[in-house]
C-alpha cells in the first residue's frame, strides 16, 4: 500500500458514521492528491459547515460559520487560501487578505440572499431613508457592501444592531433574520425581501410533525428561517451557534433546521446524540466538491478578484464589523 492511500485510509475513523464504507473509495484519491497539493502550494483551505464531510473532515484546515471563517481568513499566512464555501465568503477572505491568492472551486456558487439586491438598490435604500445606518448581511457581494456602512452575519448580528445606538436601521437582504432580530431588540429595523433559498421552505408544520414523530426532540433553527420556524424552534443561532448548542447542551435527539451537511459535520463530534435529519440542500453550496477542489489547487483556477473601485470600502463595512 503507498503512503498516500494509508493517509486517507486512517482519515476514515473520523468519518465512517456518516460516510458509508462503500461510498469511501471514491473519495480517497481526491483527498490524498489534495492533501499533496496544499503542502506542494503551500496552500489551505477554509471550509463553510455546509460543505460535505469528505471536505470538511478530510481536507479542511479551517472550518466554521461566515463569521469565523472571515476572522481566520485574515490572518492566514500560507499562499493561497482555497475557499470551499460560496462566492461572498471567498470575495471576504480576499477582502480581508488581499495579498493573497483566493480560489473557488467553482464560480458559480452562488447564493440566493446575494443575488437577491444590487449596489443600485442599496442607494435607493440610503436616499429613501437618509441618515439611518446600513447594516448589510456578509451573504452579498462586495459591491453592495461598498455601499453599506457595516456588515454583519447571523452570528453577530444583534451585536451589530444594537452597537450602532441608533433607534432604527436598515437591515439588508434577509427579510427573516431583520425579523428574527427585531424581535430581540428594541431598535426599529427596516427590512428588505431577500431570502434563503434554502431555510425558506421549513415551515412551523415541520416542526410540530417533527416533534410528533420524535418526542422529546430538540430543535435548532438558523434565524434565516421565517420567524414563524424560529417562534417554535428551542434555539437560534448561526451555524457555529448550532454546533456549540448540541455540545453543550448534548440533547439525546436534535434536529437541525438548516442545510443538509450541517448534521453529518457535527455528528461526527456527537457520537452520543441522534441526529433526525430532515434538511434542506444548499446547490451552491453543493457546487464545491473534491474534484474541483484538486482541480483548484492544480490549475489555479478560479482566483477571485474584487472590482479596486469597490474594494475599499466593501473592506471597511467588513473590517467595522469584525471590529465589534
Ligand atoms: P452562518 O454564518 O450561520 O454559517 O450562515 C451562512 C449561511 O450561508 C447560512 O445559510
Ligand atoms: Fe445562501 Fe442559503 Fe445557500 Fe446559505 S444556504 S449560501 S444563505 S442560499
Amino acid at each position: 500500500m503507498s503512503v498516500s492511500l494509508s493517509t486517507a485510509a486512517s482519515l476514515y475513523d473520523r468519518v465512517r458514521r456518516v460516510i458509508p464504507p462503500i461510498e469511501w473509495p471514491a473519495f480517497t484519491d481526491d483527498i490524498d492528491a489534495i492533501l499533496a497539493l496544499k503542502r506542494e502550494r503551500n496552500a489551505v483551505i477554509l471550509a463553510h459547515n455546509y460543505q460535505t464531510p469528505e471536505i470538511f473532515h478530510c481536507v479542511a484546515d479551517i472550518v466554521g460559520d461566515s463569521l469565523a471563517l472571515a476572522r481566520k481568513a485574515m490572518t492566514v499566512d500560507a499562499d493561497v487560501i482555497v475557499l470551499a464555501g460560496v462566492h461572498f465568503m471567498a470575495e471576504t477572505a480576499k477582502l480581508l487578505n488581499p495579498g493573497k491568492t483566493v480560489v473557488i472551486p467553482d464560480l458559480s456558487a452562488g447564493c440566493s440572499l446575494a443575488d437577491s439586491i444590487t449596489a443600485s438598490d442599496v442607494r435607493l435604500m440610503r436616499q429613501r431613508y437618509p441618515g439611518v445606518p446600513i447594516v448589510t448581511y456578509v451573504n452579498t457581494s462586495a459591491a453592495v457592501k461598498a455601499e453599506s456602512d457595516i456588515c454583519c452575519t447571523s452570528g453577530n448580528a444583534l451585536a451589530i444592531v444594537e452597537s450602532l445606538d441608533v433607534p432604527r436601521v436598515i437591515m439588508l437582504p434577509d427579510e427573516y433574520l431583520a425579523k428574527n432580530i427585531a424581535a430581540q431588540t428594541k431598535v426599529e429595523i427596516i427590512a428588505w425581501k431577500g431570502h434563503c433559498e434554502v431555510h425558506e421552505r421549513f415551515s412551523p408544520a415541520d416542526i410540530r410533525e417533527l416533534r410528533e414523530a420524535h418526542p422529546g426532540v430538540t430543535v435548532l433553527a438558523h434565524p434565516e428561517c421565517p420567524p414563524e420556524v424560529v417562534a417554535e424552534a428551542d434555539f437560534a443561532g448561526s451555524t457555529a451557534a448550532m454546533s456549540d448548542y448540541v455540545g453543550r447542551h448534548k440533547p439525546a435527539r436534535v434536529v437541525l433546521m438548516t442545510e443538509c451537511s450541517m448534521s453529518d459535520n457535527v455528528a461526527v463530534e456527537h457520537p452520543d446524540v441522534d441526529f433526525v435529519r430532515p434538511c434542506n440542500l444548499c446547490p451552491h453550496m453543493k457546487r464545491i466538491t473534491l474534484g474541483n477542489i484538486r482541480a483548484a489547487l492544480e490549475q489555479n483556477r478560479h482566483i477571485v478578484t474584487i472590482d479596486p473601485s469597490v474594494a475599499d470600502r466593501a473592506r471597511q463595512a467588513v473590517e467595522r464589523m469584525l471590529a465589534i
